[in-house]
């Protein structure tokens, strides 16, 4: 079966931030959890290079918008191989064949009957690249996200009849899994309850966009144009870009995972604009919270943006990604904290996951001439196993429903458990007696073989992390094996060798 993921496709006008981070590290790990559960991914992200915003942010640079697109886009394409982001597609906004799919897609929609030229007035963010619905004192009122004042706009403007769908979208959004979290669904059910208007598809006074065939001086909403980029992106690396080719290389999403502040594009226009074009709609959308840095929203401004590239080279891939999966939870508002990233590291990866692996190996090797014990008992019901059992059915089951910081949980759960065992049956004293080696063998075996578990499971969170501690138990994940069948209790192969013992984490300091 194919499984479409989608991030939002990034604005060029900056660089990554950590929100952008956070959406494309959750995306990544259920990415990387689906193709281990068989499925056939495809995870798209990308760009959004269009619009008013990047054609004004080119202008300051006094560069071309082309050039600083190519600059950015860049940017970001090296940045998720940096956090070894495992993308299937990027795409750019600006390609040629996404350009085609755009008009392809209008014309269909015009085949609808559903576009028509009226006047557009109304106060606009452009950070946004939205209007705003008729806030007090708009003149002087500053859009929440970007604290800039509205502009206002009046021209002439193609519009598409997002009113002829209103029936059709609220079956979609009372749908039960269409929007995630519910409070979110309860905010679209709340603004589609209060009637749907139609909206602008086209500007004319964005040049920086891609004309609309037929009207001089009409440039294409940027909204209308990137959306589509989910489509195009299917088909980005053939020949054949049509979008026919597109739907079937995939379409429709199963899921698009997006910033809370962008939900109504993805759960309102977008399933409307589809359903005119004679298309499928996304199966679901996530909208996740935001991010904010020690309790505060991170803003130039305010001067406390962390760089998420100073956090890759000071701590590595894996921890960062470990205190935004498992400390936030999927949909509500999360902080980065300092203090509580570095407690996070230090308990949950090197303390509990990293010292059991350690001190394990190092019993093992120091009493079975460096080797996995022989384990002649694994017939026999142990609790490990139980355990192990269980924490991989419920870490199915979570992860299916997104709910990722519980998924982080059950695994570490297992390590805090495994520690525990050892520590109860304290394997250190029982070496001594002699008639004690089997019962030793078999509390080693478990807990080495606890570890592999845990090693497999976190091979779609913390990917580098995850094949650490598989290296040091002389026992890697195999490609060509179904990864739910390498979970079976067992597995780890009495008398095989285990390589001399390394940190798998350092300790964090904090400064
Ligand atoms: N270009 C549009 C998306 C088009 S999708 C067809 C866009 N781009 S964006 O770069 O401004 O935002 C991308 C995502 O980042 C959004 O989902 C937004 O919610 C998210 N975030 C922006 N700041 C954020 C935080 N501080 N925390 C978490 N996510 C945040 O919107």
């Amino acid at each position: 079966m194919t499984f479409v993921i989608t991030t939002p496709l990034y604005y060029v006008n900056d660089k990554p931030h950590l929100g952008s981070v956070y959406t494309t590290i959750i995306c990544d790990s259920i990415a990387r959890y689906k193709r281990l559960a068989g499925e056939d991914v495809i995870f798209i992200t990308g760009v959004d290079e269009h619009g008013l915003k990047i054609q004004r942010t080119a202008n300051e640079k006094g560069i071309e918008p082309k050039s600083h697109c190519d600059e950015i886009s860049e940017i970001f394409n090296i940045n998720w191989k940096d956090w070894n982001i495992s993308f299937d597609k990027f795409i750019r906004t600006t390609s040629k064949y996404h350009e085609s799919i755009v008009n392809e897609f209008y014309e269909r929609v015009k085949a609808s009957d559903d576009i028509y030229m009226g006047v557009q007035k109304g106060w606009y963010c452009v950070g946004c690249e939205e209007f705003k619905d008729n806030p007090e004192n708009s003149s002087t009122y500053k859009c929440p996200i970007h604290q800039k004042n509205l502009e206002w706009k009046n021209e002439e403007n193609l519009f598409f009849r997002l009113s002829k769908y209103q029936k059709e979208i609220e079956k979609i959004i009372n749908e039960p899994s269409f929007i995630e979290p519910v409070e979110r669904k309860n905010e679209i059910i709340n603004f589609v309850s209060r009637g749907l208007k139609d909206f602008s598809i086209s500007r004319t006074n964005v040049s920086w966009g891609i004309p609309v065939p037929g009207y001089d001086n009409h440039t294409f909403y940027v909204w209308f144009d990137a959306l589509l980029g989910y489509v195009s992106a299917i088909s980005s690396d053939t020949t054949n870009y049509s979008l026919e080719y597109s739907i079937n290389g995939g379409w429709p999403a199963d899921v698009h995972l997006i910033g809370k502040d962008i939900l109504r594009f993805h759960a309102v226009y977008w399933p409307a604009m589809l359903i005119s074009a004679g298309l499928k709609v996304p199966k679901k959308v996530f909208g996740h919270g935001f991010l904010t840095r020690e309790g505060q929203k991170m803003g130039k401004s305010l001067g406390n943006i962390l760089d998420p590239n100073l956090l890759l080279s000071k701590y590595g891939n894996d921890p960062v990604r470990w205190y935004l999966i498992k400390d936030i939870t999927l949909g509500n508002d999360g902080d980065f904290q300092d203090r509580r990233f570095v407690d996070i590291i230090n308990n949950d990866l090197a303390n509990t996951i990293g010292n059991l692996l350690n001190r394990t190996s190092s019993m093992s090797r120091k009493w079975f001439d460096n080797k996995v014990p022989n384990n002649n008992n694994t017939s026999s019901a142990n609790k490990l196993e139980y355990l192990a059992k269980t924490t991989i059915e419920n870490y199915i089951k979570k992860f299916n429903s997104y709910k990722l910081d519980q998924v982080a949980n059950e695994v570490l759960n297992l390590a805090i458990n495994t520690n525990l065992y050892l520590n109860e049956n304290q394997p250190w004293l029982l070496i001594k007696e002699n008639d004690k080696l089997p019962v030793v063998k078999e509390i080693i075996y478990n807990v080495l073989e606890s570890t592999r578990i845990i090693g497999l499971l976190l091979l779609p969170l913390l990917p580098e992390l995850s094949s650490k501690i598989n290296v040091q138990l002389g026992s890697t994940y195999q490609k060509d094996l179904p990864w739910e069948q390498q979970l079976k209790w067992g597995l780890l192969i009495s008398n095989s060798n285990l390589p001399k013992p390394s940190p798998i984490i350092n300790k964090l300091e904090y400064e």
